[in-house]
């Protein structure tokens, strides 16, 4: 496995995103970008807020669960906490939703912009303990790059 230049991944996601104001096909390339230069993972995408539930929005991989309600799994812990789970096993996490059953680790990272919860970025691996603290780090900072940049557009998604 290579470990992933964040800093790089950043500014390579910026200049992608830049010149484009639609924010659903900023979303939809950011998801892009992030699936294929973040080696042995299996799902990537985001799930959105929608009326107190999350739904789900551009991703990459095998199609997946479409809602998920606060507090539920993993997705839903990380949105009603507003933190970042870094979740070594998936199957020692108490309600883990399993949408691809390849999936053994996974992190999820809170979008939030202006203090407002907008939704989270999902990743999965096949492997477990897949995600160490400078993944998480460098998935935090591409998370709040991606949010800063929404804001300049109309909606989130
Ligand atoms: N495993 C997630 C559900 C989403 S899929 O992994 C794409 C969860 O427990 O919230």
């Amino acid at each position: 496995m290579t470990t992933t230049d964040y800093a790089l991944l950043d500014s390579q996601m910026r200049a992608l995103l830049a010149d484009e104001s639609d924010p659903l096909a900023a979303a939809s390339n950011f998801v892009a970008l992030l699936y294929n230069a973040i080696d042995d993972i299996n799902w990537l995408g985001l799930y959105v807020l929608r009326d107190d539930e999350l739904v789900l929005g551009p991703f990459q991989g095998k199609p997946a669960c479409v809602r998920i309600a606060l507090g539920d799994g993993v997705c839903g812990t990380a949105a009603a906490s507003r933190q970042t789970q870094r979740v070594a096993d998936v199957h020692a996490f108490p309600g883990h939703i399993a949408c691809d059953p390849d999936s053994r680790s996974e992190l999820v990272v809170p979008l939030i912009c202006n203090d407002e919860l907008l939704g989270v970025l999902d990743i999965d691996s096949p492997s477990t303990r897949r995600f160490s603290a400078v993944d998480q780090n460098g998935v935090e900072t591409l998370c709040r790059s991606f949010c800063r940049m929404q804001e300049t557009r109309k909606y989130f998604i």
